[in-house]
């Protein structure tokens, strides 16, 4: 045991490697686990996604459709390969209907209750002992999550960033009751099979990323509520001096200034460090969804 919960070890004799991993399921096909179910599908695997509804089925096969035309049209995707990766992927609006199912991500909003409902389930109808049941939340406790099911050593947190098809980075996560050799077997499954470049973080609201990035966010926020600066000059500060890509600001916009909000109050009630707390022009920005790119403003006009 270390301060990642569990330790490193090789699988048990009587567990398949990660790389005989060939069904998988999703829970929910919003942006996380449309990416997701694209991803694996691309990597040949067979995929099965459960959503509430045949208008949730409709929206996320439309949604991959969408995300595969994007990947001819910019060479990601071979023309010749976009029918055959859209027939890997089945919906189900059952969720009993992943019970042969090897690792099941749950990706659903989140919501502490509804992910807990639904590894609930999971625990009782998924058949295979050894299946990997896998999270992508960004800031709920795994050991939480973990505690909804009746198998809380086969639960991990496997947090994939947006748009999943195109960023390789993933940060795995096992709970303090997590097994060891599903940590292992996770992260050939990620890396190996998905290609990902994992990095591994504690249990810790924020992991490795959010800790250091939100941070950094809040501050500019802080920048422009204080008048130190407004926030094209912030942004060309941080892109134009530092190279960054893209200024605080920007970033903020195009990450939600809803989601900056919710992962940083979910730091700041897990560590009580002011830096991670939420300033009032967020929250007031929130309030009045100015969220950015996805309604259209936010310290930016998008559009
Ligand atoms: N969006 C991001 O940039 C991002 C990045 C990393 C991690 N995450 C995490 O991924 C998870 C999903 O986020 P998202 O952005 O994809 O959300 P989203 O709102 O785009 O998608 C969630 C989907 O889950 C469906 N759903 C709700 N309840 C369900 C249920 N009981 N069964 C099946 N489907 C259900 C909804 O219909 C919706 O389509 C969250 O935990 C979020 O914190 C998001």
């Amino acid at each position: 045991m270390n301060a990642q919960g569990a330790t490193r070890t090789g699988p048990g004799p009587d567990e398949w490697a990660a790389d005989e991993i060939t069904r998988v399921g999703v829970v929910g096909c919003g942006t996380m686990g449309a990416g997701f179910a694209e991803t694996c599908a691309l990597a040949g695997l067979d995929v099965l996604v459960a959503v509430p509804g045949e208008d949730s089925a409709a929206r996320g096969r439309a949604r991959l459709v969408r995300s595969l035309d994007h990947g001819v049209r910019k060479g990601r995707v071979a023309e010749s390969e976009r029918e055959e990766v859209l027939s890997r992927v089945a919906f189900t609006i059952d969720l009993a209907g992943l019970g042969d199912r090897q690792l099941v991500l749950e990706a659903v909003p989140e919501r502490e209750e509804a992910k807990r409902e639904v590894f609930g389930v999971l625990g009782k109808v998924v058949g295979d002992p050894s299946a990997i049941l896998a999270s992508t939340t960004s800031s709920i406790p795994i050991v939480n999550l973990a505690r909804g099911t009746d198998r809380a050593s086969q639960v991990v947190g496997v947090h994939f960033f947006n748009p999943v098809t195109v960023l390789p980075l993933v940060e795995l996560t096992g709970s303090l009751l997590t097994a060891g050799s599903v940590l292992d077997r996770a992260e050939v499954f990620v890396s190996g099979v998905l290609g990902k470049r994992v990095i591994r973080s504690a249990d810790r609201a924020g992991f490795v990323v959010n800790a250091l990035l939100v941070p950094y966010l809040l501050a500019a926020v802080r920048m422009v509520e204080s008048g130190f600066a407004d926030a094209e000059d912030i942004d060309a500060g941080m892109t134009l001096g530092c190279a960054h890509p893209m200024g605080p600001l920007a970033l903020a916009d195009h990450v939600g200034l809803d989601t900056l909000a919710a992962v940083g109050q979910a730091m700041y009630e897990e560590f009580h460090e002011p830096l991670y707390a939420p300033p009032p022009l967020l929250s007031r920005m929130v309030a009045g969804g100015l969220l950015g790119r996805k309604t259209g403003q936010g310290f930016y006009r998008h559009g």
